[in-house]
C-alpha cells in the first residue's frame, strides 16, 4: 500500500540495491521542464538561448542531459569551466560569471575559451591587462531583488553583493568598448525561485531600458542579453506552479518593445536558470535508523545537513513522503546523525508515525542538494 516511486522504480529496491542516503533523479522530467521552457521562449521569440546554470547540480551526468536538449552551460567557477568542456561544450556555448576574482581567475578565464561576465566593472582593466577579450559581458544590478527562499537568497538589489549598480552601467562599456571590445553582452541575475512571472517582465523591462540607454548613448550594439535564472518551482503542496508560457509571452513582448522604443537590432534573449531544469528532478531517499524519545522525540535518519544543506541554510521546505505509509498522523522532528544540534531539519512535520526501517523520500531537491553537500563528520 501507497509503496512511493519515482519514475517506474520502486524507491525500496532502489536503496536495497544502492544503500541510503541517496540522490535519484529522473531524466525524463528533466528533458519535459527543458523542453517546455524552451517551447514557450522559442514559440514567441527565434533567437532565444538556454545556459544550464551548473552549480544547481553539477552531476556530469545531468548537465549532458540538457546539453543533448540544446542548452549551453553556465559556469561559475574555473572549475565549471572544466566540467563544460569535459561534456564537449566550449567556445559560446560556455558562460563564465564569477565573482570577487583573482588575478589567477582572471588569467584562467581568459585562457578558458569561454565568454566572461564580469561582476565589477573594476575586474575589466586587470583582464584587460591579461588580455583584451573579443566579447565581454557585465552583470548588472538593476536594483532590484526577488526571492522565494528568503532574504539570505535575494541575489540583487541594493544590499547584495553581485552585480555592478545600474548607474556604473555606461562607464563599463565604455571602458570596454575603448579598449578594443568587439562585441557585448549584458546580464543581470535578480530573482530566485520567483513564480510570479509578472516579476520577470519588471525586470526585462528595467534591463531594456539600461541596454537602450547604454547602446544609443556609446554608439554601440548588444549581441546578447541575459535575464539569468530565478524561474521557480513550488516547494510546498498548496503552492502554484509558475506559469512559463505567460512568463515567456510578458517577457518577450517587454522585450521587443524596448528593443523597438531605442531602435536595437534586436540582440539573442538568454537565460540560465537551473532550479527550474532540475529541481524537481530530483529525490533524496533516507532510512530511519534510531528514535530517541527525549525531552522531545527525535527520529534520527541518514539525512542530515551534510546532505541537504537546504532546510537548515535557509530554513527551507521539502516535502516527505514515507515508503508504504500514508496520512498525516503526527508531529514528528527529523534528525540527522551529525554533531550539531542545527542537523534536526525537520521539526513538527505531520507525517505518518515513524518506525525503525522506514524509508523517507524528500522531494524537490535537484538543485542545490547534492551540490551542497559536504562531507563533515566524516559522513
Ligand atoms: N546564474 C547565476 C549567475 C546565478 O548566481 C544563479 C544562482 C543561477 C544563474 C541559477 O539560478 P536558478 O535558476 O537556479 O534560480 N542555494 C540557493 C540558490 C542560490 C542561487 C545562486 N545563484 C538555494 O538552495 O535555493
Amino acid at each position: 500500500m501507497s509503496r512511493l516511486y519515482i519514475g517506474e522504480m520502486a524507491v525500496s529496491e532502489l536503496v536495497g540495491r544502492l544503500g541510503s542516503p541517496l540522490y535519484v533523479y529522473d531524466e525524463q522530467r528533466i528533458r519535459a521542464n527543458v523542453q517546455r521552457v524552451f517551447k514557450a521562449f522559442r514559440s514567441r521569440c527565434d533567437n532565444f538561448e538556454l545556459y544550464y546554470a551548473i552549480k544547481s547540480n553539477s552531476n556530469l551526468a545531468i548537465a549532458a542531459i540538457l546539453v543533448s536538449e540544446g542548452c549551453g552551460l553556465d559556469t561559475a567557477s574555473i572549475n565549471e569551466i572544466e566540467l563544460a568542456n569535459k561534456l564537449g561544450v566550449t567556445g559560446e556555448q560556455v558562460l563564465f560569471t564569477g565573482n570577487y576574482l583573482s588575478d589567477e581567475d582572471l588569467q584562467a578565464a581568459s585562457q578558458a575559451d569561454a565568454i566572461i561576465n564580469l561582476d565589477d566593472a573594476a575586474l575589466f582593466p586587470r583582464l584587460a591587462k591579461i588580455k583584451v577579450p573579443e566579447t565581454i559581458c557585465f552583470r548588472i544590478n538593476p536594483a532590484i531583488g526577488k526571492s522565494n527562499v528568503g532574504e539570505e537568497d535575494v541575489l540583487a538589489g541594493v544590499q547584495a553583493k553581485f552585480g555592478i549598480p545600474f548607474e556604473q552601467t555606461a562607464v563599463a562599456y565604455k571602458m570596454a568598448r575603448d579598449a578594443g571590445v568587439k562585441k557585448f553582452g549584458v546580464h543581470m541575475m535578480t530573482g530566485s525561485c520567483v513564480t510570479d512571472p509578472s516579476y520577470f517582465e519588471e525586470i526585462t523591462t528595467r534591463l531594456m531600458d539600461i541596454v537602450g540607454k547604454t547602446a544609443n548613448e556609446l554608439g554601440i550594439e548588444f549581441d546578447f542579453v541575459n535575464l539569468g535564472g530565478g524561474l521557480g518551482i513550488p516547494y510546498e503542496p498548496d503552492e502554484a506552479e509558475l506559469d512559463i508560457d505567460k512568463t515567456a509571452s510578458l517577457v518577450v513582448s517587454a522585450f521587443k518593445n524596448k528593443c523597438s522604443e531605442y531602435s536595437l537590432q534586436p540582440p539573442r534573449l538568454m537565460m540560465e536558470p537551473g532550479r527550474y531544469l532540475v529541481g524537481d528532478a530530483g529525490f533524496l531517499l533516507g532510512k530511519v535508523h534510531a528514535i530517541k524519545e527525549s525531552y522531545r522525540r527525535f527520529v534520527g535518519t541518514d539525512i542530515g545537513f551534510n546532505s541537504l544543506m537546504r532546510p537548515t541554510l535557509y530554513n527551507a521546505y521539502h516535502h516527505i513522503c514515507v515508503d508504504g505509509k500514508a496520512g498525516n498522523e503526527v508531529l514528528q522532528n527529523i534528525t540527522g546523525q551529525l554533531c550539531e544540534n542545527t542537523d534536526v531539519w525537520c521539526v513538527d512535520r505531520k507525517l505518518p508515525e515513524l518506525e525503525l526501517g522506514d524509508l523517507l523520500m524528500v522531494e524537490k531537491v535537484g538543485a542545490y542538494g547534492f551540490c551542497m553537500s559536504y562531507p563533515y563528520n566524516g559522513r
